[in-house]
């Protein structure tokens, strides 16, 4: 399994270029599934996830084409893909393929939608949380679905076809406001989503829909009106950049103090992140190319940060942030709401002499000056990139191992990374 070395102390100048979002990346590409023309997707990154869905996507019968160099391409440019579900042959998607990848099994809404259909592993927990699918459930249920589970499987079926309805979440859930929303753009008459995820990657999926044929208002907001229509068409959407991508990035400058220009950043889609950055000391402005972030010196000034669903600040940034705070002069405190279980990073960064404890769904970390690098284990997605950002700034050398979690949802960190003065290589082993 690869690995990560990075020797800790050098400032971060230059110019990063943002990817486009996994999380909308991944919900496009099933969105395909809706039609049977072709979806063509511009800027999707080169991902592990994105890899893992076009095998998924393969098993029902989808081609998917990804197309070559073009002349004019800036370095590092998104993927294009062509996706065409014309005959989806196999409506199961079965457990071997959607444990590994779990947004995978968002499936079952185009499934059941268009052929009526499905049957959908369940995906099973992961590091940070439980992650139940009952609210996805209840969304098709409402839709007209008649689910069952046999076998470690969800069994969809709708003979007639789904029907509009309104489906009011309990509680935010993307997830489930996807499902809801890709199922109820074929269903007979209209459907109200209300309660409905904020998450800018929920309107970039809805912008594609629209340019499918779908009818659909509000997203976005917490009030989702989708018109069900007969059929979807082909379209060709850009896939929005990664505001995640983008905040860790912002986050590791600050960590270590210099320059950079987060290119293609759009700054609305995480401005609480933002504001925490220059309430934190870092210095952020807005251009027409991105964000530029800097710290020239000044230290750090520790925060009290609450994760919370859109526009509140991200749940996908709690670890990042953690790893940060961890060189603040004084306590800072952060508050997970969003999963039961996203501090795996906490006993990690302990090793690089972090001061954090726990209590509960809060941390409290009391900064220290002198973060020494040490051997660590990345547990998930997020929690890898903070023991990234926490070598970068550690007296010494920092070896990330287990940096298959760092490639599901970061692109050529190493390289991004290292190409802004990070002394940092990737150990193939
Ligand atoms: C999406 O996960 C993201 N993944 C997550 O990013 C992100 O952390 C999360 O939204 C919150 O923003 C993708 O978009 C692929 P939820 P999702 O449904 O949709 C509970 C990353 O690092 N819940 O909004 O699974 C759930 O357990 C990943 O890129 C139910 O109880 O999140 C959680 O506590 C990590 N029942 C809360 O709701 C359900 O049926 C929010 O989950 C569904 C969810």
């Amino acid at each position: 399994m690869d690995r990560i070395r990075i020797v800790g102390g050098n400032e971060l100048n230059g110019t990063i270029s943002i990817s486009g979002a996994k999380n909308a990346a991944l919900p496009l590409m099933i969105a395909a599934l809706l039609t049977d023309e072709t979806l063509i997707l511009d800027n999707v990154p080169r991902l592990a996830d994105v890899a893992q869905l076009q095998r998924i996507l393969g098993n029902h019968g989808v081609d998917i084409m990804s197309a070559g160099k073009r002349p004019g391409d800036r370095e590092y440019q998104g993927q294009t893909l062509h996706i065409s579900a014309a005959d989806i042959i196999d409506t199961t998607a079965p457990y071997d393929l959607v444990s590994r990848m779990r947004a995978s099994f968002w499936v079952i809404a185009p499934l059941i939608a268009r052929m009526h259909e499905a049957r959908v592993s369940l995906p099973g927990g992961c590091a940070i949380g439980t992650r139940p699918v009952d609210l996805l459930i209840l969304a098709l249920e409402k839709l007209g679905a008649d689910i069952s589970i046999d076998g470690g499987y969800v069994v969809a079926k709708a003979p007639g076809g789904l029907r509009g309805a309104d489906i009011a979440f309990p509680k935010v859930t993307v997830s489930g406001t996807h499902v809801a929303l890709m199922a109820a753009t074929l269903a007979k008459g209209t459907s109200v989503i209300t309660n409905a995820a904020c998450e800018p990657e929920i309107a970039d999926v809805a912008a594609c829909l629209n340019k499918m044929g779908a009818r659909i208002t509000g997203a976005g907001t917490p009030c989702i009106i989708v018109e069900g229509v007969a059929r979807l068409h082909g379209a060709r959407h850009t896939v929005l950049p990664d505001r995640i991508e983008a905040g860790t990035y912002a986050m590791a400058v600050a960590m270590t103090g210099g320059e950079v220009q987060l290119s293609g950043a759009r700054p609305e889609l995480l401005q609480s992140a933002l504001d925490v950055l220059g309430e934190a000391g870092a210095t952020v402005s807005v251009n027409n190319d991105g964000i530029r972030i800097g710290r020239n010196g000044a230290g750090l000034r520790p925060v009290q940060v609450t994760t919370a669903p859109f526009p509140g600040f991200p749940t996908d940034l709690q670890a990042q942030l953690m790893a940060l705070m961890t060189c603040a002069g004084g306590a800072s405190v952060i508050t997970e709401t969003i999963f039961e279980n996203r501090f795996m990073h906490v006993q990690e960064l302990a090793r690089f002499g972090a001061r954090i404890s726990l209590d509960g769904d809060t941390a409290t970390i009391r900064g220290t000056d002198k973060l020494r690098g040490a051997p660590v284990m990345a547990t998930d997605l997020r929690a890898s990139v903070s023991l990234v950002i926490a070598g970068l700034a550690a007296e010494g050398e920092t070896m990330v191992n287990r940096v298959y979690h760092l490639d599901r949802g970061f692109e050529r960190l190493e390289e991004k990374l290292s190409a802004c003065g990070a002394s940092i290589e990737r150990i193939r082993d």
